[in-house]
């Protein structure tokens, strides 16, 4: 059956946890669905693990809409979400929907922004105009130049309040969903608690609605450092499927993430 939006709602509310990896081709598209991945996310990552830059920021939109369609080939029935790259969307709610239509044009059922409070009104921009929203908060990897590397957010009182208000301007403003990636695992239990909508965590605990990794790290492929909240699948799994299979079941059952792989 399709995954709507909905269906990642009912997910939440029955309390089953949610899945998804990133994906950037058809083959890896059919994988995953056929293993019951959820939710697909062509992640700006793929400047990182595809095209060998040293961050997200060169990745245009021409390069993510390309994905984009090669995902929507292969997958059947994962709902698929469109990673909104630097530059595409932050001057302007006009600019961003242009950019978000494109990714929905080329097969996209979702988009993600990075970005916290000051993102609601783009946010609110989209979802009237028929283009549901994740929002990305905590660990947000176009701002690496801000943060002066990527580190875990979130560690202070201050940041902590800060990212709590970001995760409920965002769902106030129609977000479907609220990605935290590197925020203390308690922080993301008590934004969880508190949000309408399913939230979904990379390093950031076991008490989110979801899971996310980036699937070339779970498979042990990616070269770069291996970030504590990264689990690879591949040596107990032997096979890519087997691998996104355990993965599936390890989110579904809680055994993933460990407390090793949090903060
Ligand atoms: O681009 C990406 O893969 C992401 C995930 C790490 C959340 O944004
Ligand atoms: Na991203």
């Amino acid at each position: 059956m399709k995954i709507t939006v909905q269906t990642l709602m009912k997910l939440a509310q029955e309390g089953q946890k949610i899945t998804m990896l990133t994906c950037y081709d058809a083959s890896f598209a059919a994988t995953l669905d056929e293993a019951g991945v959820e939710t697909l996310l062509v992640g700006d990552s793929l400047g990182m693990v595809m095209q060998g830059a040293d961050s997200t920021l060169p990745v245009t939109l021409e390069d993510m809409a390309y994905h984009v369609r090669c995902v929507a080939r292969g997958a059947r029935n994962a709902l698929i979400i469109g990673d909104m790259p630097f530059g595409s969307y932050q001057e302007s709610p006009q600019q961003a929907f242009a950019s978000a239509a494109k990714l929905m044009q080329a097969g996209a059922h979702m988009v993600k922004l990075e970005g916290g409070a000051f993102m609601a009104d783009t946010t609110r921009f989209l979802v009237e105009r028929g283009i549901p929203v994740c929002s990305h908060i905590g660990l947000t990897p176009q701002y690496v130049n801000t943060f002066g590397g990527y580190r875990v957010q979130g560690k202070s009182e201050d940041d902590a309040a800060r990212i709590r208000a970001d995760a409920r301007a965002l769902a106030d403003a129609g977000a479907s969903m609220v990605l935290m990636e590197c925020v203390p695992a308690a922080l993301a239990g008590a934004i969880t608690a508190e949000l309408p909508v399913p939230t979904i965590g990379i390093g950031a605990g076991p008490e989110v609605s979801g899971q996310v990794l980036v699937i070339y790290d779970m498979l042990g492929v990616y070269p770069g450092k291996k970030a504590r909240f990264v689990k690879n699948f591949m040596p107990e799994a032997g096979s890519i499927a087997g691998a996104v299979k355990a993965y599936v079941h390890a989110v579904k059952n809680g055994s993933f993430p460990a407390a090793e792989h949090c903060f």
